[in-house]
């Protein structure tokens, strides 16, 4: 018996004493050390073999239950019996439909289950592929090719399976979490100026898809401007005098996650404007004779105030 422990879990291990502590309760340890191809091939033979247990859940619980992380389950989402779609369906896999069937696991063998979460050995893209088993359709539907899924983020970065209520529900903590990766955004966010985001009044995922979209940088609306309409209505014209650069990209003067400057401008008035318009007004009286109506706080705003565009008849150069 001891002979065969010591092949399922492909280690030479030093004495049959060791494997009686293995066999008391303590193995996590051995598949813990376990080198990561060892792991895989015993997970993949185990789904090969497909021997899931007749008894579900129940089986499980049988050695699991003591485990109040383990029985939080039965307080989320995934832990409700009665929707044919939940995996504590009777007729579902139950533990299994996620930690993959359980093979030899409850005997003198202990083969590991598979684990999830970034420190857990089973790689991301495997890891990610159960859960999207059932969760491959609307917000996750662009996950394949995104960055997160490039970049090898496991769903459980972010969510919690066996927990009353998925982190990612509230705001506050889910913004966390993506700041906990995104240390550019952080500081932006604390700047002069920023979206209300510090507050909990906005959160990352107002604007972004974290599982991917079709549009750039995963935001849910099909381009910048179209995030911006969605809460700012008013700016979206159109208007008799437009600007172009407000209706082509409203990033080219403003930086949405905050700034140094007042409205979360790119840079500062007049450099802002000038960015374009270098040589405009440099000739006439207006430049020459208006150094404080240019340096001053303002600056061009004093006198084309309707940067965004105007409906005034006469309101060609955005002064009205
Ligand atoms: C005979 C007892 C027994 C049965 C039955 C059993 N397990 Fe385990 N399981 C253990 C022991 C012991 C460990 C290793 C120590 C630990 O993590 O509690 C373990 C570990 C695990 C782990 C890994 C935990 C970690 O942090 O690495 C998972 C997941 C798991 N079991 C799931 C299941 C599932 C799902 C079932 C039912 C299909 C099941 N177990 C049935 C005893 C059992
Ligand atoms: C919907 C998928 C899913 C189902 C169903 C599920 N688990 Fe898990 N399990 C996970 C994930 C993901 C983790 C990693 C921790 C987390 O996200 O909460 C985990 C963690 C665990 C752990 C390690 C917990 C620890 O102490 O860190 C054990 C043991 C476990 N599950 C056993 C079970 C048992 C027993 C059942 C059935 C009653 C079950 N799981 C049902 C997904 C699932
Ligand atoms: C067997 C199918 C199945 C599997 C596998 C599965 N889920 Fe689910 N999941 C569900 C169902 C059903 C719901 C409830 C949907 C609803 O209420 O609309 C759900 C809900 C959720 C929710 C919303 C939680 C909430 O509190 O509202 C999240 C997040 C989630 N699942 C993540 C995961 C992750 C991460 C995994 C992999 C570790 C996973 N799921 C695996 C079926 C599954
Ligand atoms: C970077 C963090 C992150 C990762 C990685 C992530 N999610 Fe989410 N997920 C969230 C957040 C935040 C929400 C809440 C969205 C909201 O408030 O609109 C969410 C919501 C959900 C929901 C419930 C709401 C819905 O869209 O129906 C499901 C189901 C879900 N995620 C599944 C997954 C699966 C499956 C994976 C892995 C393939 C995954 N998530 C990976 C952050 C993440
Ligand atoms: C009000 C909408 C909005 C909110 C809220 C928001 N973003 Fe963005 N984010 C955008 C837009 C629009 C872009 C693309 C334009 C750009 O890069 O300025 C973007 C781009 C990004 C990028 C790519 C940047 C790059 O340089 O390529 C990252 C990363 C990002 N956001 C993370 C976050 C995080 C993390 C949060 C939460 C703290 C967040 N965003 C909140 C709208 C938003
Ligand atoms: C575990 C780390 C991690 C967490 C947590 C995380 N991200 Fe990311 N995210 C990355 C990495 C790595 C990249 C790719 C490099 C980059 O753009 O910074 C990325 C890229 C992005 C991008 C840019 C996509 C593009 O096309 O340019 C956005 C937007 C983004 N993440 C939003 C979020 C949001 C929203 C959350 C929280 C729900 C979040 N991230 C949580 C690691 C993380
Ligand atoms: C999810 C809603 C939402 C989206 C999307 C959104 N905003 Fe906002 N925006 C707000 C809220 C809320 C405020 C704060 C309003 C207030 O305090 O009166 C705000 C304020 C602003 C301000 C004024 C900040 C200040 O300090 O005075 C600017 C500029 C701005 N948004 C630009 C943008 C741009 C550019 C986009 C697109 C890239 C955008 N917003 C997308 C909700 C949004
Ligand atoms: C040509 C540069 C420029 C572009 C492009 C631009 N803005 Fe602005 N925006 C400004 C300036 C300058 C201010 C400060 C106005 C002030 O102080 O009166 C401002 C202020 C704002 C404000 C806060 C004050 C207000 O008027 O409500 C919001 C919101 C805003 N912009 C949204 C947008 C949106 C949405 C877009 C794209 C549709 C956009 N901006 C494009 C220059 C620009
Ligand atoms: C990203 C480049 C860009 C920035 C920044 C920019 N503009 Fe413009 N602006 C343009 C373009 C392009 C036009 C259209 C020029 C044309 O039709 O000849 C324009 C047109 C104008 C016009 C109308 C001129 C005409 O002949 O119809 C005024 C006035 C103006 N901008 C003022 C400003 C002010 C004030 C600022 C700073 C708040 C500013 N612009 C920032 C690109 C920019
Ligand atoms: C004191 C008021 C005033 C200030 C300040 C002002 N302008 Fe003007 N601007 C005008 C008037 C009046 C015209 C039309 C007559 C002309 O062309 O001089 C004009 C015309 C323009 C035009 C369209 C004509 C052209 O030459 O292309 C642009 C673009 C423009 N201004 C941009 C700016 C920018 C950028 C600033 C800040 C550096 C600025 N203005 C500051 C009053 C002002």
């Amino acid at each position: 018996m001891c002979e065969q422990l010591m092949r399922r879990l492909g280690r030479v291990l030093s004495s049959c004493a060791w494997t009686l502590v293995l066999a008391t309760g303590l193995a996590q340890a051995a598949w813990d050390d376990m080198p990561e191809e060892e792991y895989l091939e015993i997970v993949t033979e185990k789904f090969k073999e497909g021997n899931y247990s007749p008894k579900g859940a129940d089986n499980c619980l049988m050695c699991h239950r003591r485990s109040a992380k383990v029985m939080a389950l039965f307080d989320g989402a995934h832990g409700r019996t009665g929707p044919e779609a939940s995996p504590m369906h009777p007729e579902q896999l139950q533990c299994e439909a996620c930690h993959g069937p359980q093979g030899n696991h409850n005997r003198g063998g202990r083969e590991p289950m598979l684990t999830f979460g970034p420190d857990a050995k089973l790689p991301a893209e495997a890891q990610n592929s159960v859960c999207l088993s059932c969760h491959k359709q609307g917000d996750q539907s662009a996950w394949h090719g995104s960055i997160h899924d490039i970049e090898a983020l496991p769903c459980s970065q972010c969510h919690e399976v066996h927990a009353a209520h998925d982190p990612s529900r509230d705001r506050e903590a889910a913004t966390e979490n993506c700041l906990s990766c995104h240390q550019e955004q952080r500081a932006q966010i604390h700047m002069r100026s920023s979206h209300p985001i510090r507050t909990g009044q906005l959160g990352c995922t107002d604007c972004h898809n974290p599982h991917g979209s079709l549009n750039e940088a995963m935001l849910s609306q099909h381009s910048v401007n179209d995030n911006c309409y969605s809460c700012h209505a008013d700016l979206r014209g159109p208007f008799v005098w437009e600007h172009a650069p407000v209706a082509e990209d409203c990033s080219s003067c403003h930086n949405v996650h905050g700034s140094i400057n007042e409205a979360m401008l790119n840079s500062r008035q007049p450099l802002l404007c000038q960015s374009c318009h270098a040589s405009v007004h440099t000739g006439t009286p207006v430049y020459q004779s208006g150094q404080d109506a240019f340096g001053g706080g303002r600056s061009c705003l004093n006198c084309h105030n309707m940067v965004h565009g105007s409906n005034h008849p006469s309101g060609k150069l955005l002064q009205r």
